[in-house]
């Protein structure tokens, strides 16, 4: 579905990926694991056409993305969970999902009552403003707003980072069932026991670089790769 050939990216001068390649298959979760400052999110952002690769190519169900406008590439199914949790502080809950929602072309999966169905917290807290909501609640929330664009193919940046264990207990049973919907996903994250649980295939990033690709069942067995670049 998803396919990175290769690709260097920039912010000005400094350059930050050199030559990552990765692949992403229907249906599958897949992470994309590496410590601070690894290149996670500059890889999002370059697949998201946020910060467009200077060389490579993206291609997102046989067909050339690079460099293609954001707004664009949700309306292709492409959703993006940013690393920043921003909401619309000033509009409630309701408002922050209406204001997203994009009709998918044929058998629509997501709109509000779905959301409140998976994310049943953001029901009961449907009037409330956003700027007021707790930080689980807003991750909750801006992962539902990309749903409400429909989107084939989620790009989740860090979705537990920060959150109590409990809270992160519970984005895992939501991020499996948004895989039982169909839902394909690239997972960026630091902490390698919440990939391991969500997705079996793996990537490891490290200064710009992909250092390893493999099952990741393999990754909890290989304690020096883990050590070099995850260090845990
Ligand atoms: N806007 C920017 N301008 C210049 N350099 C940047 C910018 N954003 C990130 N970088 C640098 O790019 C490198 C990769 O950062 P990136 O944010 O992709 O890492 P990350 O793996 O997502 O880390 P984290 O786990 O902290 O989110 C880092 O060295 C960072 O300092
Ligand atoms: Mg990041």
């Amino acid at each position: 579905m998803l396919k990175v050939d290769d690709i260097h990216t920039y912010y000005g001068l400094s350059h930050i990926l050199f030559g990552v390649s990765l692949d992403v298959s229907e249906g599958e979760i897949v992470c994309l694991l590496g410590r601070n400052g690894a290149g996670k999110s500059t890889t999002m952002r370059s697949i998201m056409g946020l910060t467009p690769p200077r060389k490579g190519t993206i291609k997102f169900k046989g067909e050339i993305i690079t460099g293609k406008k954001p707004y664009l590439l949700v309306r292709q199914g492409i959703g993006y969970v940013p690393d920043d949790r921003r909401v619309f502080a000033d509009l409630n809950v309701g408002e922050n999902l209406e204001i997203s929602e994009r009709k998918a072309k044929e058998g629509e999966v997501w709109n509000k009552e779905a959301i409140y169905d998976l994310f049943q917290p953001l029901k009961d807290i449907d009037s409330r403003k956003a700027g007021f909501l707790s930080g689980g609640e807003q991750q909750m929330l801006t992962i539902a707003r990309a749903l409400m664009t429909n989107p084939e193919f989620l790009l989740l940046d860090e979705p537990a980072e920060g959150l109590a264990p409990l809270l992160v207990k519970i984005l895992e049973e939501q991020i499996n069932k948004l895989r039982d919907k169909g839902l394909t996903v690239l997972l960026a994250e630091q902490n390698l026991r919440f990939a391991l649980k969500l997705s079996n295939r793996g990537y490891i990033i490290d200064n710009g670089v992909i250092r390893y690709h493999g099952n990741i069942e393999d990754l909890r067995e290989n304690e020096e790769v883990r050590k070099k670049y995850l260090l845990v």
